[in-house]
């Protein structure tokens, strides 16, 4: 099989934030992961990026805005002839730096939203943030950039996405992304708080469908697939278009690619992108059909979903290479009707959330201390 052409970087800048939001994706060992990428070497991975297709790099983390050589990242994609999308929380350094970062040549921004309300906000991240998070879309709308406000729904906030779309209008965003938590890593381990409630999904999708019938907006709303009864084709499948660089360095199909044993991915750093994205054993151990058995060897949705979650499949099984439980015709899919039925049964008071500042001994104070520092 010929390697797919690289359409999409996913450029992790730094696990380092502010936030502790209860459903970060950064891994559960974020904080063992060293930040060894300067910007020269940032400059040559977009290089090698658009030498093999690539059109697209999204400066993400952790909080990107953390590192001081911001500036010169966004140079060195823009340089590379990549479209340059800052991922952000919108808080710190963010506001300041922004009219560097256009000059520099960023061609839009995401935000993340974490509730429309101080006290949910709070709840979910530790700290609201709010008037920053405002002041800055504002600031992203008049220096002409397009903005993406996205957040992240769950049990506590799935009521008012009413509100988040009021206010996506209100700050005019481009697109608002409502994207139903998906549970991995911090997620998986507080989902007897986040899962939505029976009836939540439906009342928050007929609220979009309204919305979206007012135009004026893009709205998307994510589904979370362990609800969906059918996976969803997670990064577009495995090294088929995005890859994605680790502080570290390290190449990965997802980000959470490290989180399977025995997988071996290859550093920027050492190898180059080239070699990473076309022959890394990792990268190749799940590209393609040839990997896949019954049900999803032979099954007319594998070109749509590609087997849905490799890194689900292993969390829920131990083994990486089943169809994704997520999925209904799985064998597998008993374990997901097992976890909502366990999630849901949680009792009240609600349990504490275990974010990133939370979940390991070293990292999380750690973290937001150094983050503190560079702002
Ligand atoms: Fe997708 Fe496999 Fe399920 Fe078919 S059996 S829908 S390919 S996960
Ligand atoms: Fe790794 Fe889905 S998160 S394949």
């Amino acid at each position: 099989m010929s390697t797919p052409r690289l359409l999409n970087l996913v450029a992790e800048l730094t696990y380092r934030c502010p936030l502790r939001c209860a459903y970060c994706s950064n891994p559960l060992d974020f904080a063992s992961v060293e930040e060894c990428l300067g910007a020269e070497d940032w400059r040559a991975a977009f290089r090698q990026a658009a030498g093999l297709g690539a059109l697209h790099v999204g400066l993400s983390g952790g909080e990107p805005t953390a590192r001081r050589d911001l500036p010169e990242i966004v140079e060195a994609a823009a340089g590379a002839g990549l479209y340059a999308h800052l991922v952000t929380a919108g808080v710190g350094r963010a506001l300041r730096i922004l009219p560097e970062l256009r000059a520099r040549g960023l061609r839009s921004v995401q935000l993340s939203i974490q509730d429309v309300d101080d006290e949910g906000a709070r709840w979910i991240a530790g700290r609201s943030h709010r008037e920053e998070k405002l002041s800055f879309a504002r600031r992203v709308r008049e220096l002409g950039l397009p903005l993406v406000l996205n957040a992240v729904l769950h049990r506590r906030n799935l009521g008012r996405v009413r509100r988040f779309v009021e206010l996506a209008r209100e700050l005019g965003a481009e697109r608002l992304e409502l994207a139903n938590t998906q549970y991995h890593g911090f997620a998986l381990l507080n989902r007897g708080a986040l899962l939505p409630r029976p009836g939540q999904l439906a009342e928050a999708a007929a609220v979009v469908a309204e919305e979206r019938a007012r135009g004026g907006i893009e709205i998307v709303f994510v589904l979370p697939d362990l609800l969906a009864g059918r996976p969803k084709p997670c990064m577009g499948g495995w090294g088929r278009k995005t890859a994605v660089v680790r502080p570290d360095g390290l190449v990965l199909p997802c980000h959470a690619a490290t989180s399977i044993p025995g997988l071996e991915f290859w550093s920027v750093k050492e190898r180059g992108l080239v070699a990473c994205w076309e022959e890394a054993p990792g990268m190749n151990a799940f590209r393609g059909e040839a990997w896949m058995r019954a049900p999803c060897a032979g099954c007319d949705q594998r070109h749509r979903d590609f087997g849905g979650c490799r890194c689900q499949a292993f969390a829920l099984t131990g083994d990486a290479a089943v169809a994704d439980p997520a999925c209904a015709l799985s064998p597998h899919h008993p374990a997901v009707l097992r976890l909502r039925e366990e999630a849901l049964r949680e009792p009240s008071p609600e349990p504490r959330l275990r974010g990133p500042d939370a979940s390991s001994s070293s990292a999380p104070g750690a973290v937001a201390r150094s983050f503190s520092r560079q702002s």
